[in-house]
């Protein structure tokens, strides 16, 4: 199979570093929960990263259940498989989910977790795609950020000028969706999923001293990668990209600042062969 060319928004060398130290433990815990992870199911962790969440998933599954996580990068699948997969019953395949991968499944949960997102064009069909890969009576769960990166306050208007230019470029050029999470629903809602629930919950909620070592890692490099991708933007910043740095740091660290960003988390039960409860 030829493989097709993809472009992720957030690639760099450190990016296995990234989703590793970002990713919490518990959060992740209590969204599986909310989604009906239990012990015994077969799981597909689309979009899986470095296997740390497909991990996570794995160890509240047991006994008896089984994990594959799915991603496009061969660095990433090579860490996890490295990192985590030398347990019985997980397995990472090198695939990308707009293709068929035909004979993955079936699966009893299919968990997709910030990487709708980086397709913004195929979004739709990626979850028809993930669609044909449940059992009947199987649940898929989405979960992305909205309104990402224009959360935050007080800010300049310079500053915020640039946070607006960068989200329209990641829209238009990236392929990158920064409203994913509002979206989420309607591709359900069109694929007649029965029992759908929606949950919101705070994926940053950063005010006074409560700023983890772990977000702020995550912030600045988000905020590194995103520069040395469109330059541009910096051009009728006082100071430049430097200067833009040092300020959204500063921002950072003022215990008075207050940033928060909101996760859609969307499930709901596959439709059975023939019925349309939405339309
Ligand atoms: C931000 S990471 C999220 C990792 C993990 N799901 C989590 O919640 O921490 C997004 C991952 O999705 C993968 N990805 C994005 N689009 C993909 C696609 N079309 N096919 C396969 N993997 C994809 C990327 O390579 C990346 O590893």
């Amino acid at each position: 199979m030829t493989k097709r060319p993809y472009f992720y928004f957030m690639e760099s060398k450190e990016e296995i570093t990234r989703l590793e130290i970002k990713t919490d433990p518990v959060a992740v815990r209590r969204q599986a929960l909310w989604c009906g992870v239990k012990p015994g199911l077969r799981v597909l962790d689309a979009g899986c990263g470095p296997g740390k969440t497909t991990d996570i998933l794995y160890k509240m599954i047991q006994p008896r259940g089984e994990i594959l996580g799915v991603d496009y990068s061969e660095a990433r699948i090579a860490y996890a498989q490295d990192r985590y997969g030398h347990v019985p019953n997980m397995d990472f395949l090198l695939g990308d989910l707009r293709d068929p991968l035909n004979g993955i499944g079936p699966f009893d949960l299919i968990w997709v977790r910030f990487v709708l997102e980086y397709n913004r064009n195929e979004s739709a069909s990626i979850v028809g795609n993930l669609t044909s890969f449940l059992k009947p009576d199987g649940c898929l769960c989405l979960m992305d950020l909205d309104n990402n990166s224009l959360t935050h306050y007080p800010l300049t208007t310079g500053t915020a000028e640039v946070l607006q230019a960068f989200v329209r470029r990641m829209e238009q050029d990236f392929d990158f969706d920064p409203f994913a999470g509002r979206k989420l629903y309607s591709y359900l809602y069109d694929l007649d999923f029965r029992d759908i629930q929606v949950e919101m919950a705070a994926h940053h909620l950063i005010y006074g001293d409560n700023m983890r070592k772990e977000e702020r890692f995550n912030w600045m490099k988000k905020f590194e990668v995103i520069l040395k991708k469109m330059p541009e933007v910096f051009d009728s910043y006082p100071g430049g990209i430097e200067t833009f740095q040092e300020d959204i740091s500063r921002f950072f660290k003022d215990p008075r600042r207050f940033a928060y960003t909101p996760l859609i988390l969307c499930k709901g039960v596959k439709p059975r062969a023939g019925s349309s409860a939405n339309r």
